[in-house]
């Protein structure tokens, strides 16, 4: 493989899935994600390299080329996917920086793993990186590496983004390899949040943990300067609004409507089955409201699409069987034969299925305790080009702080939640297009190919 790429994407996953065709045969398939059609331009076509893993254990494969760029695949062993992926990455920093909505737990095999197995992916990188090149490294999963890189090669410009939240000192001091965590971001020329909060958090930390002159935000760091500063991520807006106004999804909108029977109002939620996407308090909001007489079934239903995710995870688990005897309790008690209040889809949905599914729903629920942005939100936004439809959205998602017309919640209050569903779903047309109306034009100049441009012209300065 070539050591001359002048841009190099690091990432926990590759921008590729591996899939299975009937006959038996196996290829790779561009992944569906926000991340890498934001990213391709700058890679592909420049001889540029993305550096990942590719989901499954045991050896990798060969490095390839893919969409003009070459993919190089790091190799996970099953234990290092138990440790680095399901231990450290998903049950100690997922659930610590989602605000600890659940508790989580800290083993010193998981951390020795994750130092191992970012050491290897800073290894790729240097071996791929050409001399003076930009590299852009990516979330969680991966937060040694911008040191680990530094060290191995000096001559880079060093991008880190990350997109969950990151948590304020109080709590990011929980973790037994504070120290580690932030010396490893300090590796990088920029750090890139979702919010100027998580910014300044990390730069309070930099100060109090490290003792490290900062001004705004800036940190003197081992002779060099390292910028922190929010890059919100958005979504590709037109393309999403093109394809949820083609005659196929305009059509199929109105045939999901049908196949649900024809109800007055549709609620929606689509998320990966995650605990800090708030799943649970929907139900109960929706339960309550049922239970008082204020909202009937099967006249209004719910539909949940949930995603399977890191389901080894036993925080996942959990939540799981909640949910399922949630939506059972829902749907035995309010429920009549062949008229469910919840329909519930524990699966992944093609992506016109879901810009339908969008079209379709009067009212969207996004209610998470704790999220970096949430591209659901701003995803349902871009499909309602009608202007119809209404967002619940959580205060706590960083999407609610350009969203500011959606009807915001608070996911912990479920009077509050009751209250502000039972007004989207009463909305009238006019103020609900005004609503729309306002969020879409900040989408549309606020979008995918604008976060990338930002960040890749900041880091350009760095260089
Ligand atoms: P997170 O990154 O935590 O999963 P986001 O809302 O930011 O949350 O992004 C989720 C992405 O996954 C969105 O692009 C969304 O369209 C997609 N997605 C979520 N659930 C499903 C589903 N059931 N089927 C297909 N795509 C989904
Ligand atoms: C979030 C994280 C990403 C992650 C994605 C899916 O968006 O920020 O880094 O890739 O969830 O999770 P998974 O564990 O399947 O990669």
């Amino acid at each position: 493989m070539r050591a001359e790429s002048p841009v190099v994407v690091v990432a926990n996953r590759l921008p590729v899935d591996r899939v299975t065709d009937p006959d038996g045969t196996t290829r790779w398939q561009r992944s569906p994600g926000g991340l890498v059609t934001a990213l391709e331009p700058f890679v592909a076509g420049r001889g540029g390299a993305w550096v990942g893993w590719s989901g499954d254990a045991g050896q990798a494969p060969e490095p390839f080329e893919s969409g003009g760029m070459s993919l190089i695949p790091v190799e996970l062993s099953e234990e290092e996917v138990d440790r680095y992926y399901e231990g450290m990455s998903n049950a100690s920093l997922w659930p610590l920086y989602h605000d600890v909505v659940e508790k989580p737990e800290y083993h010193r095999t998981w951390w020795d793993t994750y130092v191992q197995v970012n050491k290897r992916f800073a290894d790729r990188a240097a071996e791929v990186a050409g001399e003076g090149a930009i590299v852009w490294v990516h979330d969680y999963q991966l937060q040694l590496v911008p040191a680990m890189l530094r060290q191995r090669r000096p001559d880079l410009t060093i991008g880190f983004f990350l997109h969950i939240p990151f948590p304020p000192y109080e709590l990011f001091t929980q973790l037994p390899w504070r120290s580690a965590i932030v010396e490893g971001l300090l590796g990088a020329d920029l750090v890139g949040f979702q919010m100027p909060s998580a910014a300044s958090n990390f730069v309070q930390l930099a100060r109090r943990l490290h003792d490290l002159p900062t001004r705004k935000e800036f940190i003197q760091y081992d002779g060099r300067t390292v910028t922190a500063r929010a890059f919100p991520i958005s979504i590709d807006a037109e393309a999403f609004d093109g394809l949820a106004s083609s005659p196929e999804v305009v059509s199929r909108a109105a045939e999901i409507r049908k196949e649900l029977g024809d109800p007055d109002r549709i609620i929606l939620g689509v998320d990966r089955l995650d605990y800090t996407k708030g799943i649970a308090v929907r139900l109960n909001a929706l339960q309550e409201l049922l239970e008082d007489g204020v909202v009937e079934a099967p006249s209004t239903v719910f539909v949940q699409v949930a995603t399977p995710s890191r389901e080894r995870v036993e925080h996942y688990v959990h939540m799981r069987e909640t949910i399922e005897q949630q939506v059972g309790h829902i749907n035995g008690i309010f429920g009549t034969l062949g008229g469910p209040a919840v329909h519930y889809i524990n699966q992944s949905v093609p992506r016109e299925e879901l810009v339908a599914l969008y079209r379709a729903a009067d009212v969207m629920l996004v209610t998470p305790y704790r999220d970096g942005m949430n591209l659901v939100a701003k995803e349902y936004v871009a499909a309602r080009g009608d202007l119809g439809g209404a967002l619940v959205l959580s205060e706590f998602a960083g999407a609610a702080a350009e969203l500011k017309q959606a009807f915001l919640v608070n996911p912990h209050d479920i009077a509050g939640l009751k209250a502000q569903l039972l007004r989207a779903l009463r909305v009238e047309p006019e103020e609900s297009a005004k609503r729309m109306r306002a969020m879409r034009r900040h989408l549309f100049k606020n979008d995918l190919d604008h976060w990338a441009s930002s960040f890749f012209a900041a880091l350009k300065a760095q260089a």
